[in-house]
């Protein structure tokens, strides 16, 4: 089992749990934490990460694992 878990919320981010960095594209690391939750839909202010835009602007993705 990895250390690292994403979960793919539905309508909404993708939730990252455990021991990682998310960096920028140059190598930047964002500040640490062992939670983030990560935008899914493209509307977000602070992207990376999700701000709840994801709400307001009707965003919608329920996908399952195992299924195409
Ligand atoms: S997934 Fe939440 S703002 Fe994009």
């Amino acid at each position: 089992m990895s250390d690292v878990t994403i979960q793919v919320r539905d309508n909404g981010p993708y939730v990252v749990r455990g021991s990682f960095v998310v960096t920028d594209a140059e190598g930047n690391q964002f500040e640490k934490k062992d939670v983030v939750a990560l935008c899914r839909c493209g509307h977000s202010a602070t992207k990376p990460f999700c701000d709840g835009a994801h709400n307001r602007e009707g965003f919608s993705s329920t996908p399952r694992a195992g299924q195409s």
